[in-house]
């Protein structure tokens, strides 16, 4: 019994110095790093949400447009390009997107904006009109690149 102890406590001894030796690598800092970056994915917002603050600015612009309200105007076009540089910023993307978000705002967004700035500041009715139906058709051109056809946005 004695001699059978002492067998299991030196076959043990290994498997508990492994063990320790596993837990101080995953103190190293490079792991650690790894362990943080992890968490910074895990808490960023997906790009669904992202989204969901699009369509808020993109229908309160479609109301401001309608009110004659050109300084609301300016403020949602400011929201939607906040919102675009966020997701340009924190490489925000997922399964559903073929090329990183930043191609598709080139592609998309950058121009709509910069008219509908244009448009709002001199107050030019018309050119806010074309402008955010280009804006519209934009969004859904993206979705449609990007195998979300069935989300529709209206103007
Ligand atoms: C990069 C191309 C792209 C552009 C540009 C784009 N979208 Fe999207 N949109 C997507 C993708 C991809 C999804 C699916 C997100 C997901 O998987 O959760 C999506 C989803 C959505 C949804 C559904 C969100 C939900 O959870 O119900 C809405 C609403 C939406 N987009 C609105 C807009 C509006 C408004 C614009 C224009 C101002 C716009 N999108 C521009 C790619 C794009």
């Amino acid at each position: 019994m004695k001699i059978f102890s002492t067998m299991t406590s030196l076959l043990l001894f290994p498997v508990l110095l492994f063990s320790c030796h596993q837990q101080i690598t995953t103190d190293n800092p490079t792991s650690s790093i790894d362990s943080l970056k992890n968490i910074i994915e895990q808490l960023k917002p997906g790009l669904g949400e992202f989204m969901l603050q699009f369509e808020l600015h993109h229908d309160r612009l479609a109301k401001a447009i309608r009110e004659k309200n050109y300084e609301r105007a300016n403020y949602e076009t400011d929201e939607l390009k906040e919102t675009a540089k966020k997701i340009v910023q924190l490489h925000i993307t997922n399964e559903k997107l073929q090329q990183p978000f930043s191609f598709f705002y080139d592609k998309y967004l950058k121009a709509a904006f910069e008219n509908l700035s244009i448009a709002a500041e001199n107050k030019d009715e018309s050119a806010l009109n074309t402008n955010f139906l280009a804006l519209t058709n934009n969004c859904n051109s993206c979705h449609h690149e990007n195998n979300m056809a069935f989300v529709k946005i209206e103007p």
